[in-house]
């Protein structure tokens, strides 16, 4: 094999491989509290009920369900949603998984946030329910763009488009696609949880735009999260297309 096919075939690879990694792990997770429960106490009980209660009914209302369940200081709070794009067997088997990889990756904790490709789980002992969380962390594609510039000022309006849009979808969800240099195609997505109402979603989606500059701008993908909204690009399409977003032409083929 000639040696600048090895070195594509070995990028290609690579690439695919750092997309592939991208897509099957858990975005990640915050165990947060500042006490632990301990082993068979009323919390730990409660806290499993209520997790099962979410494994079972998150994929039948719509990929949203939020629920509390005995009584302080034992109450727990929690909710599960999936991704706007998602479908019911998808829904079910990540609700399913971050419901028991949330007590094994925070064993403890009276309140976690765990973050997967398609859906988000999140317990505390007190009420957060209506309530806009900040910040919580990003996580990039290391690949750089091509054109910064052009990159910066397409994926801020694609971003600024989507936030002012999924506040007002009923599954306050939006996706969509945008091209910088006049060449290159990416795509956006934006979530928020439901229990926020529409000036709640465009504050906590508002507060993840303004971290791309310091996670992500010059790169070719990146997620931020917080406990209740979430954004992310990426370089290849990685969302079913919503039908009702108006797609806009693809650009000219290189092939
Ligand atoms: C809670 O338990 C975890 C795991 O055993 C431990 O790492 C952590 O330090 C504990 N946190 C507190 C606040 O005690
Ligand atoms: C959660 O599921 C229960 C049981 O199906 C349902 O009664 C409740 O309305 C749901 N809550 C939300 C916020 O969807
Ligand atoms: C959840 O998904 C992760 C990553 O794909 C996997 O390693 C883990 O075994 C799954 N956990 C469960 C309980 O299915
Ligand atoms: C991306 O750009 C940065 C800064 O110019 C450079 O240090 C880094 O090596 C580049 N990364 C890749 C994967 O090309």
């Amino acid at each position: 094999m000639n040696p600048s096919l090895v070195t594509l075939l070995l990028f290609l690879s690579l690439k695919f491989l750092a997309r592939a990694a991208m897509a099957a792990i858990p975005t990640g997770n915050v165990c947060l509290g500042t006490t632990n429960y301990t082993s068979n106490s009323q919390y730990e009980q409660n806290l499993n009920q209520l997790l099962q209660s979410l494994q079972a009914n998150v994929p039948v209302s719509g990929g949203f369900n939020s629920t509390t369940l005995g009584t302080s200081p034992d109450q727990v709070f929690g909710l599960g949603l999936c991704r706007g794009d998602v479908k019911t067997t998808e829904c079910t088997k990540c609700i399913s998984n971050s419901t028991s990889e949330i007590l094994r990756l925070c064993p403890g904790s009276k309140e976690a946030i765990a973050w997967y490709d398609t859906c988000i789980v999140r317990y505390s002992d007190s009420n957060f329910f209506g309530t806009v969380d900040g910040y919580r962390g990003g996580l990039l594609n290391t690949q750089n763009v091509s054109d910064v510039t052009s990159f910066r000022e397409a994926l801020g309006t694609l971003m600024r488009d989507l936030s002012s849009t999924a506040p007002y979808n009923p599954l306050m969800y939006a996706s969509g696609q945008a091209v910088y240099a006049d060449f290159f195609t990416f795509y956006g997505l934006v979530q928020c949880t439901r229990d926020l109402d529409a000036p709640q979603c465009e504050v906590c989606l508002e507060n993840l735009i303004q971290k791309i500059p310091s996670c992500c701008s010059d790169k070719l993908g990146g997620q931020i999260i917080s406990g209740s909204c979430f954004l992310r690009f990426e370089d290849s399409r990685f969302f079913t297309p919503s039908t009702t977003t108006a797609q806009p032409p693809s650009p000219p083929s290189s092939s």
